[in-house]
C-alpha cells in the first residue's frame, strides 16, 4: 500500500480563500501528501478566520504564508520563491471575491500574488452560495480565467449549500481538484528540485516540523476514548478514558503523512481535523467498524480504546424506574476485539487452528495494557493478542494514564525487547510509538 504518489517530487502551492469550505483544504492538503507532493500552504487573511494557520503549518510542516507583505527570515519574498517554484498552484475554495480579484489582477493577498508571479498551471476549485456563483459577474471572471489565463477551473458541485440553499456552489470532490492538479502538471519537469529552493521548512525543533514522512501512503486506523454500554436509554457503563493519547497518536500519525482513520467512542478531548473519523458507542459497533476497515485494508492498527469488558446483558428498552431495593445487573463479557483481530490477520481461528490464509503483508498491530501496579501482565498480552507491540502504561501512577497530558509508558516489542520510556507528553510518546510502527512497515516492505 506504500507505492509513489501521483505527485512525488513535487510542489504544490495550496491557496485558501475566505469561504466556509476552507475547512475543507486540511483534507485536501491531506490528499496532495498523501500523493507524495511536498506542500505550501498560502491564505488570504480571512481564510485564517475558517481554519487555523496551525493546522495547516503542521500538516504541510512549513509557516504558511498568509501575508503580502511579510518576508521570509532570510529576507526572499514568499509568494515569489513560492510561485517560481511550484509545480502547481491550487487555490480552492476560490471565493467570489477572489475570482473577482484575480480576473482583475488585484493582488492585494498572498494566493493572488503567486498566481500573477508564475508561470505553473493554476487551478481553481471555486465554492460559494449558488446564487452567487450563478451572477453574471462571477461567471465573466470565471470566464476570463478560463479563458484568458488558461487556468483550470474545477467546476463547484450541486448540493446543499452552507446558507441552507441547495444549488451550484460546493466545492468539488476533493479527488477531482488533485486529479486536475496532477492532469495540470502533466509531464513537465519538476521545476526547483532543490529544496534551497523552495518555500523554507518549519525549523527543526519546532513540534510541527520534526515529523519524518515516514508514513505518507499509509492508512493508519487508530481506536481512542472508552465505549459506552448501555443500561437502558439514559444509562451507560462507561470508564475514565478521554481519548487524549489516541487522538494524539492520530495527529502525530496524520502530521508523519499518513492517511488516518479515527474510531472514536466516548472522548471528552476536541476530535482531530484531517481525518475520517467513525463515531461508536458500544464495544460491538467498535468491533463492527474495525473489522469493515480490516476488510478495506489497513497498514497499522493503533488500538487504544479502553473498551468495556462487559456490556449488560440485556439492556432495558425503557428507563429503569428507581427502587430502594437497588438494583442488579448481570453483565456479559464483550468480544476482546484486538484479540480477533490479532487472530484473523494472522490467519487463525477461535481455537487457536490455523484458518488460512493469513494477510499479507501483515498490518502492524498496536494493543496498549493499562495496568496499575505492574506491567509484567503486559508482555504476555503481546502472545495472547497476537500483536507486534504493547504499550504498557501505569494508570495509578501520578502524571500517567487517564486524565493527564503526559504518560509514562514502557514499549513492549514481540521481538522480546522493552523500551522504557520517562514521563513525556502524550504527543512524544505518541512519536515514539510511530517510530516504532514506521520502522516495522519499512522491515516489513524490505523482506518482502
Ligand atoms: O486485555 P486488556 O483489556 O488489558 O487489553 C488492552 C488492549 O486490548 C487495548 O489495546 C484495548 O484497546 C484492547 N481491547 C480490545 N477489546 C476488549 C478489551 C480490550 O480490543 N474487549
Amino acid at each position: 500500500m506504500n507505492q509513489p504518489g501521483r505527485l512525488t517530487g513535487r510542489l504544490v502551492a495550496l491557496g485558501i480563500t475566505g469561504s466556509i469550505a476552507a475547512f475543507k483544504a486540511v483534507d485536501l492538503l491531506r490528499l496532495f501528501r498523501a500523493e507524495g507532493a511536498d506542500v505550501v500552504v498560502l491564505m488570504t487573511p480571512s481564510a485564517t478566520r475558517f481554519v487555523a494557520p496551525l493546522t495547516l503549518a503542521a500538516l504541510s510542516r512549513r509557516p504558511v504564508d498568509a501575508d503580502v507583505l511579510d518576508l521570509l527570515p532570510d529576507g526572499r519574498i514568499g509568494h515569489v520563491i513560492t510561485a517560481d517554484a511550484a509545480d502547481v498552484v491550487v487555490v480552492a475554495p476560490a471565493t467570489a471575491h477572489w475570482l473577482g480579484a484575480m480576473a482583475h489582477g488585484l493582488a492585494a493577498d498572498v494566493v493572488t500574488a503567486t498566481c500573477l508571479a508564475t508561470s505553473a498551471p493554476v487551478v481553481v476549485g471555486p465554492a460559494m452560495d449558488g446564487e452567487m456563483y450563478a451572477h453574471p459577474a462571477t461567471q465573466a471572471n470565471v470566464r476570463i480565467l478560463r479563458e484568458e489565463f488558461g487556468y483550470r477551473i474545477v467546476e463547484p458541485e450541486t448540493g446543499g449549500l452552507a446558507s441552507g440553499q441547495v444549488g451550484v456552489g460546493r466545492l468539488a470532490a476533493l479527488e477531482r481538484i488533485v486529479d486536475a492538479a496532477i492532469d495540470a502538471i502533466g509531464v513537465r519537469p519538476i521545476r526547483k528540485p532543490d529544496p534551497a529552493d523552495r518555500p523554507p521548512r518549519l525549523p527543526d525543533g519546532d513540534d510541527a516540523a520534526r515529523d519524518a514522512d515516514d508514513l505518507v501512503g499509509r492508512h493508519v486506523v487508530v481506536t481512542a476514548g472508552g465505549t459506552a454500554e448501555p443500561i437502558d436509554p439514559v444509562r451507560y457503563i462507561g470508564n475514565r478514558s478521554t481519548g487524549a493519547m489516541g487522538i494524539a497518536v492520530c495527529e502525530a500519525a496524520r502530521d508523519r503523512g499518513a492517511r488516518v482513520t479515527l474510531i472514536v467512542g466516548t472522548a471528552s478531548v476536541a476530535l482531530p481535523q484531517g481525518m475520517a473519523i467513525v463515531r461508536v458507542e458500544t464495544a460491538t459497533q467498535m468491533r463492527d467498524a474495525l473489522l469493515e476497515q480490516l476488510a478495506s485494508g489497513f497498514d497499522a492498527l493503533i488500538m487504544s480504546a479502553a473498551v468495556a469488558d462487559f456490556r449488560p446483558a440485556a439492556p432495558s428498552v425503557l428507563k429503569l424506574p428507581r427502587t430502594p431495593a437497588g438494583l442488579s445487573l448481570e453483565l456479559v463479557a464483550n468480544p476482546d476485539i484486538l484479540a480477533e483481530i490479532g487472530r484473523r490477520v494472522r490467519g487463525i481461528g477461535e481455537d487457536g487452528a490455523p484458518v488460512p490464509p493469513a494477510l499479507t503483508p501483515a498490518p502492524v498491530l498496536v494493543g496498549f495494557a493499562a495496568e496499575t501496579g505492574s506491567i509484567v501482565r503486559a508482555a504476555a498480552k503481546l502472545a495472547t493478542k497476537r500483536v507486534d507491540f504493547v504499550v504498557a502504561n501505569d494508570v495509578a501512577e501520578t502524571g500517567s494514564g487517564f486524565g493527564t497530558p503526559t504518560n509514562r509508558v514502557t514499549i513492549l516489542a514481540a521481538d522480546g525487547t522493552e523500551d522504557a520510556l520517562p514521563i513525556l507528553p502524550k504527543r512524544e510518546v505518541a512519536e515514539r510509538i510511530l517510530d516504532r510502527v514506521g520502522a516495522a512497515l519499512a522491515g516489513r516492505d524490505a523482506s518482502e
